[in-house]
């Protein structure tokens, strides 16, 4: 038997569904083509986006690693849970930090010519394969929300969401 998660404060949950929100407006608004950039409204948008998700997302990192703690996994509960868990929150930080610098690459690139194709093409490439990977890294994500909640019964899901009726 292990024991219960407590909850996340309303800070920490607070970003993390803002975050939430904002990955998948990203993803509904989407860009098909690069050459969409040369409208400049479309450009200011696309940077400004992407500042604001990193900034929010290097918060999100300090906040939870310096001041309220990134996670509410019980101690006792398996190391593999540990590891699995710890290993697709790096991912999921690692792929939204490599969209959103690569999108930035993408950006500069478009605006001068000193960079030169390669460079923006190595940034299309790395853009692509973040945009590719965060949602399988999503669907274990909340994969491992629903095995705490049906299998281990032990809070962790409540500790993001609060007491839903679920
Ligand atoms: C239906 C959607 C989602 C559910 C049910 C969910 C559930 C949870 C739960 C229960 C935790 C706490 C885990 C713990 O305390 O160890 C958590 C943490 C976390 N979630 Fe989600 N989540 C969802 C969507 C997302 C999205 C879209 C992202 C965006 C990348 C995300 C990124 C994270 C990260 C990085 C953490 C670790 C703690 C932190 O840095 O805030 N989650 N999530």
């Amino acid at each position: 038997m292990t024991s219960t998660a407590h909850s996340h404060g309303f800070v920490t949950k607070g970003i993390h569904w803002l975050s939430a929100g904002l990955i998948g407006y990203g993803y509904l608004k989407g860009l098909d083509d690069v050459a969409q950039l040369s409208h400049p409204g479309v450009m200011q948008f696309e940077v400004a986006f992407a500042l604001g998700l990193g900034a929010l997302f290097l918060l999100r990192l300090f906040w939870t690693k310096g001041a309220a703690g990134a996670t509410r996994l019980p101690t006792d509960a398996p190391k593999w849970e540990h590891f699995a868990s710890k290993a697709v929150h790096v991912g999921l930080y690692a792929s939204v930090f490599g969209i959103v610098l690569s999108g930035l690459g993408i950006a500069l690139a478009y605006t001068t010519s000193v960079l030169g194709g390669l460079f923006q093409s190595a940034m299309i490439g790395l853009h692509e394969f973040a945009l590719s990977a965060l949602p399988v890294l999503l669907l274990a994500h909340i994969a491992g929300a629903i095995w705490h909640k049906v299998v281990r019964r032990d809070g962790v899901l409540e500790s993001m969401t609060g007491k839903l009726p679920l």
